[in-house]
């Protein structure tokens, strides 16, 4: 296989979902350009009109949003696919004085919202929960100030809790035992809104003034470059140039990894966007050989350990990622189906405690693989199986509209 041309990977899921979100908020009319078109971010969309946000269709060209002070749901916030939706949009809820339900669906009615919805009872919300999961109910309004210490590295949890503090109006502070991805506390200070980072702990200071509407350019998101970056890595021959690309220090541990691995993968044109870095990357086949990733890596390439699986199958030697316990509670019970789906290709993979253990080599992979409609495991698999003499059938492929509704057309036009 031979790796060409120029690819622009789709616009950062993570941060697409926390403009639209700042921007409903803020007053007057918004512009942001480069979202996410994928079905998760739609969710958020859908649930902001419903709370009385004015947003256009989701597109990658500009999209308007007229900010509004939220309103009470007339029916149920589907969340959808979403983990994110559901846990910033509870921060949001959090700071409004009315009741709203939030569901989403099976995959995501099975995932903790506890970790959010602790601390937002901490704060005053109201929030009625049968279980750990979805659906709920939260009646939010009359908070009061927090410093929490979260048990997760979670952007999610620490974004839900600054987000309240946001709406609420009061000072939050919160700690985490590694720091997970810092898009909300960069987009706060972009915005001029009172955040502060001191020994780790990050801190939202309240003032008068309101959320002012802003522009912004979405970057292409790392953790989709990553599934393209994987199969160039993977192929014989060519180079592939995959332009506007985030690269926050807190979302590219996969890179990091990867060099370790002794791919080199080059960042040009390194830029700033709406307070995020953004590069070029130029990325070459390379021999891989096996690696530990350490447990304060991980939430720096948490999305991205299905494809780091996949490459550690194909390097030389034992690979093991530590303490990945976090992805059992993904979209997908990601730690065992990443091991279950390497051995259904014929590699070497187990889940042992919270621990993944890849062995490499260099058989082809051949066999069908599970995907639980999960996206990330369905574009990791599909890059195995673009690898020389390898059939790896997916067990479905539609999952890749949650993040890279494009993936499977730039697959097939980089890599001949
Ligand atoms: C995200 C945070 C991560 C990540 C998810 C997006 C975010 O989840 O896995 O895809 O946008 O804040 P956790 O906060 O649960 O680690």
């Amino acid at each position: 296989m031979r790796a060409r041309g120029v690819v622009q990977p789709p616009g950062d899921k993570s941060i697409s979902h926390r403009v639209l979100m700042l921007a409903a908020l803020a007053r007057g009319k918004s512009e942001l350009t480069g979202l996410l078109t994928g079905a998760d971010v739609k969710s958020s969309a859908r649930v902001l009109r419903q709370l009385g946000a004015e947003l256009g269709s989701i597109r990658e060209s500009t999209v308007q949003v007229s900010g509004a002070r939220l309103t009470a749901p007339g029916a149920r916030l589907n969340c959808g696919n979403s983990g994110t939706t559901a846990r910033l949009m509870l921060g949001v809820l959090a700071g409004q004085k009315f009741a709203a339900t939030l569901t989403g669906d099976a995959s995501l009615r099975r995932r903790p919202m506890r970790r959010v919805t602790e601390p937002l009872k901490e704060m005053g919300a109201d929030i009625e929960v049968r279980g750990d999961g979805l659906p709920l109910t939260i009646r939010g309004g009359g908070l009061r100030g927090l410093t929490y210490t979260s048990p997760v590295a979670s952007a999610q949890v620490k974004s839900a809790i600054l987000f309240a503090g946001l709406t609420g109006g009061v000072a939050v502070t919160i700690r985490e035992p590694y720091r997970s991805r810092d898009h909300t506390e960069r987009l706060f200070a972009h915005l001029g809104l009172g955040i502060h980072e001191r020994n780790g702990a990050i801190s939202y200071q309240p003032s008068a003034v309101s959320i002012p509407a802003f522009e912004l350019a979405v970057p292409g998101d790392p953790s989709s470059a990553a599934f393209l970056v994987a199969a160039a890595v993977l192929a014989q021959t060519g180079e592939l140039v995959i332009e506007n690309v985030g690269v926050n220090p807190t979302r590219i541990g996969f890179l990091v990894v990867l060099e370790r691995m002794g791919a080199h993968v080059e960042r040009v044109n390194l830029r700033d966007a709406g307070g995020e870095p953004v590069a070029d990357l130029v990325v070459r086949p390379a021999h891989l050989t096996a690696t530990e990733v350490t447990a304060a890596e991980i939430p720096t390439l948490v999305d991205e350990v299905p494809v780091l699986a996949v490459l550690a199958s194909r390097a030389r030697g034992a690979t093991v990622f530590r303490d990945v316990g976090e992805l059992r509670v993904k979209e997908s019970n990601r730690l065992e189906l990443v091991a279950a789906n390497l051995r259904a290709v014929g590699a070497r993979a187990e889940a042992r405690g919270n621990d993944l253990h890849v062995e490499g080599s260099e058989k082809p992979p051949r066999g069908r693989v599970v995907t639980a409609s999960d996206h990330r495991l369905a574009m990791a698999f599909a890059v195995l199986g673009s690898v020389g003499g390898a059939d790896v059938r997916l067990s479905e492929k539609k999952s890749v509209a949650i993040s890279y509704p494009n993936f499977f057309r730039d697959l097939k036009r980089c890599f001949a």
